[in-house]
């Protein structure tokens, strides 16, 4: 049958009618807010009596933002996009929702900002599920004990500082002293672990994020790792949520059984940019003009970081804030706060870092409360001691800087402290397996470093990863070595096969002077003072 032109308008109308019928015409009621004044991105609405904290609004040029404080008559509200033009007397409406951000694993791979909008790549993330940034932390019976290492392949932290998966373990340092460093080279680390990895950038200079992003992609595994960035440009808003949204996407793969670990980059910017808000908002400053809930937005935070029940799945996630002190002083006011909320701290110290022995972890300050638990059995045997010993050197060296001390014992001491020095201090990009610091620090305890120089114990470390692997295939069941059950014989045996190694690239190097025949004051800097105590 030919169809005329008639016949089309019926059609048309029929279906018109139709979806006119299904349209249901009962009263709704939206409330509608007014922007009362507007300045410095926070705006001040009346008319949303009923609006929540943290609820997303919506203004009428398209903006959005979030209420920020509740007061009687009107609602702060921060915006979180740079250039909305909202001026007074313009609507806002409320969307009913709190924060979300998306998660998922098609996050993996990709740089977004706070709101999980993708920074990297035009093509949209999804589909993907939607979650609150702010979600309730583990509660004590859904957790269990932190039992298994984060192994950051970083010696010093490994060693004396162990971070087991589940913790929270605060860096923290001056300006420039390695702390970015140091929780990227951790992330690179992950290269050969199954942990997904969260870098939250907060307030960070775009280029110091690029660098991060760069050497992830150049030494780590990117496809593991999600990058949320606000950085110093982004709106103080989104500034302030990034490390909520940061959680909450780390979230995701703790609660599916997987293990995450999540870098707070850092934590300090974020209190500044928490102070900067309440004081807009006009919150009574308290400390140092920070609100008084400043521990508590970073304590709720913090507490995320947390090792599930096998009931739940036994995921983890792990934590590593970042924070900045003013000259070395960690009782400030933002310092104190965190190292009591976390389970932990590595502090960096500028002297040892100008003195060149980086990562600048110092030993005494550092602690880590609950990671010793966590450490692989063989690596927790060799290291036991190894703190101590550093200790001593480090005041035997102090005492013993003038010369005159030649007692026997105090030169063993103090070479094998030098020789400790020599191998904690390890270029960025080099992470050592657990294997190889446990084979390392085993050597150093039977002295196979003691009769070479520091250069020669720093280069058998360079390439101890390679001569150990060669070493590890030999063996007849090799592929299964596994650091928590290694008997002590194999081990001894490849700690052994170091000595080898260490006679061959002492022997390439012909500049060498053996320790062993120099005199005293030849090993005890003089005029050239060892950093700890240059800084003391
Ligand atoms: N283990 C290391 N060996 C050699 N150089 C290092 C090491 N760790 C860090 N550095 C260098 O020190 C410099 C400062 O490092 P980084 O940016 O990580 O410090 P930061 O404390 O995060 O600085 P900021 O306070 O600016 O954030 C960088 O140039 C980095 O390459
Ligand atoms: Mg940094």
């Amino acid at each position: 049958m030919e169809q005329t032109p008639e016949m089309d308008d019926a059609v048309w109308l029929v279906r018109q009618r139709e979806r006119l019928a299904r349209i249901e015409l009962a009263p709704t009621v939206q409330t509608v807010g007014r922007v009362e004044r507007f300045a410095d991105g926070i705006a001040y609405v009346s008319g949303l009596p009923d609006a929540m904290l943290d609820e997303v609004l919506r203004f009428q040029s398209g903006a959005v933002g979030f209420a920020h404080t509740l007061d009687e008559k009107t609602i702060s509200v921060v915006l979180l996009d740079e250039d909305g033009a909202i001026d007074a007397g313009s609507l806002v409406t409320r969307t009913g929702k709190t924060l979300q951000v998306p998660v998922g694993p098609q996050l993996l791979g990709r740089i977004v900002d706070a709101l999980g909008r993708p920074l990297d790549r035009a093509e949209a993330i999804g589909p993907v599920e939607i979650s609150p940034i702010e979600r309730p932390a583990p509660a004590i019976v859904d957790r269990d004990l932190v039992a298994e290492p984060l192994e950051t392949g970083v010696l010093v932290v490994d060693a004396l500082f162990a971070i087991g998966r589940g913790q929270r373990e605060l860096i923290i340092g001056d300006r420039a002293t390695g702390k970015t460093s140091l929780a990227v080279d951790t992330i690179i680390n992950q290269k050969t672990s199954d942990v997904v990895c969260v870098y939250v950038a907060v307030g960070q200079r775009a280029t110091a994020v690029e660098r991060v992003i760069e050497a992830v992609r150049e030494h780590g595994a990117p496809e593991r790792c999600v990058f949320v960035v606000a950085s110093a440009a982004s709106a103080p808003g989104m500034q302030w949520i990034a490390p909520f949204a940061g959680m909450t996407i780390a979230e995701y793969f703790r609660d599916r059984g997987q293990h995450a670990l999540i870098v707070i980059d850092d934590l300090t910017k974020h209190a500044a940019t928490h102070r900067e808000l309440a004081l807009l908002t006009r919150e009574p400053p308290g400390r140092e003009a920070y609100p008084g809930d400043i521990f508590h937005v970073h304590a709720r935070l913090l507490e995320r970081a947390a090792k599930l029940s096998p009931k739940l799945g036994s995921g983890s996630l792990t934590a590593l804030p970042i924070a900045e002190t003013d000259a070395s002083n960690l009782s400030g006011y933002i310092p104190t706060n965190l190292i009591s909320i976390a389970d932990g701290q590595i502090v960096l110290d500028a002297g040892l870092f100008a003195a060149n022995q980086r990562p600048a972890v110092d030993v005494g300050l550092s602690v880590s409360r609950v990671g010793g638990k966590a450490q692989p059995r063989a690596l927790h045997e060799v290291s036991g001691r190894l703190r101590l010993e550093y200790a001593q050197f480090l005041e035997l060296e102090m005492f013993t800087r003038f010369g005159g001390l030649t007692d026997a014992r105090v030169k063993a001491r103090i070479a094998r402290g030098e020789r400790i020095r020599a191998l904690i201090t390890q270029p960025r990009f080099q992470g050592l397996r657990t294997m190889d610091q446990v084979v390392l620090l085993a050597a150093l305890i039977h002295g196979a470093f003691d009769e070479v120089s520091a250069e020669v114990a720093q280069r058998v470390r360079e390439q101890l990863r390679a001569w150990l692997t060669a070493q590890v295939a030999l063996l007849p069941d090799g592929a299964a070595l596994s650091m928590e059950s290694a008997d002590a014989a194999l081990l001894a045996r490849l700690a052994d096969s170091v000595t080898e190694l260490v006679k061959r690239v002492a022997s390439v190097d012909t500049t060498d002077t053996v320790v062993g025949s120099r005199t005293f004051e030849q090993i005890a800097p003089s005029t050239d003072l060892p950093p700890s105590v240059a800084r003391k």
